[in-house]
């Protein structure tokens, strides 16, 4: 690609954060990057909207080393994120795992994990051309906790990638920004939310929050993966290196989000002290969502009361300037219907 921009090289380009990325930088009036986006599809329905809207789409999968090697030329920066849910669904891994009796989680983790390896190693031979890196990571849930919740696979993996670059890679990790992705409020529209979302009662007058305390009542750093990651790697591009931020717009606890979307939606919140329940018919992803819970509650999202390494969006020394979860649910006014 023949700029005289500098290149900005983004993973997950099609996807919620690389896509929110290639959003923010595509919306500023005064790009300061040239943009590529990495895809394994370059013709797919996003991918030609995206190169429609001057992003340089390439083929390349995390997988196949040399494919990173190809899709990293001329990058000065780039934005890494892995997909475990991807992995966690995937035919031939799960098919792996059935032949030599391992349970799909941890195959999957290491699968994220090794992927996590290329990536970096692919960054690291660009030496210092490569003057910035930005790593989309999660808590070493595992570890952290001292090993009570070692099934949280989809942030272990990831924490692996993190801590494989900062002892294999120094000099590329004294380039390095980590970004530990915080709970996306697109959740509540998904099946993930199902447990966690309050609903309209018989009448629709009310929002009930069936959630007993302390999940109800815990800190989560809520943020929007499809329009505040972008702002969020747009400053830990100009920050100093050398940090792990949290991707927060506010830390709020189910209860708080609750009073929240009442507010936006002009409804009293009824809160009934009930467990939910998270039988989701796999039980890997309910052994999953039960540690990462537990490990939320008891050591914070991110690890915060054990780890003090993980700095706020308001630490960086750069604005960031995230809108706040109140006016989040408000642009998403209409498709709260569909789901509450
Ligand atoms: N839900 C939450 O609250 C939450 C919070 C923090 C972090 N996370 C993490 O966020 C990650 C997912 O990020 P996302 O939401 O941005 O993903 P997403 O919207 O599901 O999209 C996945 C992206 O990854 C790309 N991809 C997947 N496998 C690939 C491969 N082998 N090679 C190259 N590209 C590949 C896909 O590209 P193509 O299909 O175009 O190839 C797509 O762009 C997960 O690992 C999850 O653990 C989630």
């Amino acid at each position: 690609m023949s700029s005289e921009k500098p290149l900005l090289v983004v993973l997950g380009a099609t996807g919620n954060q690389g896509g929110s990325v290639l959003s923010h930088f595509l919306s500023l009036s005064s790009a300061p990057y040239a943009l590529r986006g990495l895809t394994r599809d370059p013709s797919s329905p996003q991918s030609v909207s995206l190169a429609s809207r001057g992003v340089e789409m390439v083929k390349a999968d995390f997988d196949v080393p040399s494919s990173l090697d190809d899709a990293f030329k001329g990058a000065s920066a780039i934005f890494s994120v892995t997909d475990f849910w991807h992995s966690f669904a995937n035919p031939a891994l799960r098919e792996k795992a059935a032949a030599t009796g391992e349970r799909i989680g941890p195959v999957a983790r290491a699968h994220e994990a090794q992927q996590c390896r290329n990536i970096i190693d692919a960054a690291a031979r660009l030496g210092s051309s490569l003057e910035r890196f930005v790593f989309s990571a999660l808590p070493d849930a595992g570890g952290l906790s001292g090993g009570k919740y070692p099934h949280v696979y989809h942030f272990d993996g990831k924490a692996y990638g993190e801590e494989y670059g900062r002892s294999m890679y120094p000099e590329l990790w004294e380039r390095t920004n980590v970004l530990i992705a915080g709970f996306y409020l697109e959740n509540f529209f998904g099946p993930r939310g199902g447990p966690i979302r309050p609903v309209l009662n018989e009448s629709k007058d009310t929002l009930v929050l069936s959630l007993a305390a302390p999940l109800a009542t815990t800190p989560l750093p809520l943020y929007s993966a499809t329009t505040d990651t972008g702002p969020l790697v747009h400053a830990l591009l100009r920050a100093s290196p050398g940090k792990r931020v949290i991707g927060v717009s506010e830390w709020l606890s189910l209860r708080d989000f609750a009073e929240t979307l009442g507010k936006v939606l002009g409804k009293a919140v009824e809160f009934v002290d009930e467990n939910p329940s998270f039988e989701m018919g796999d039980p890997d992803l309910e052994r999953e969502e039960a540690d990462m819970l537990g490990f939320m509650v008891e050591f914070g999202y991110d690890g915060h009361k054990v780890d003090k390494s993980i700095v706020q969006p308001a630490d960086l020394g750069v604005e960031v300037g995230l809108p706040s979860v109140s006016e989040w649910c408000t642009k998403q006014k209409q498709d709260w219907e569909k789901v509450l």
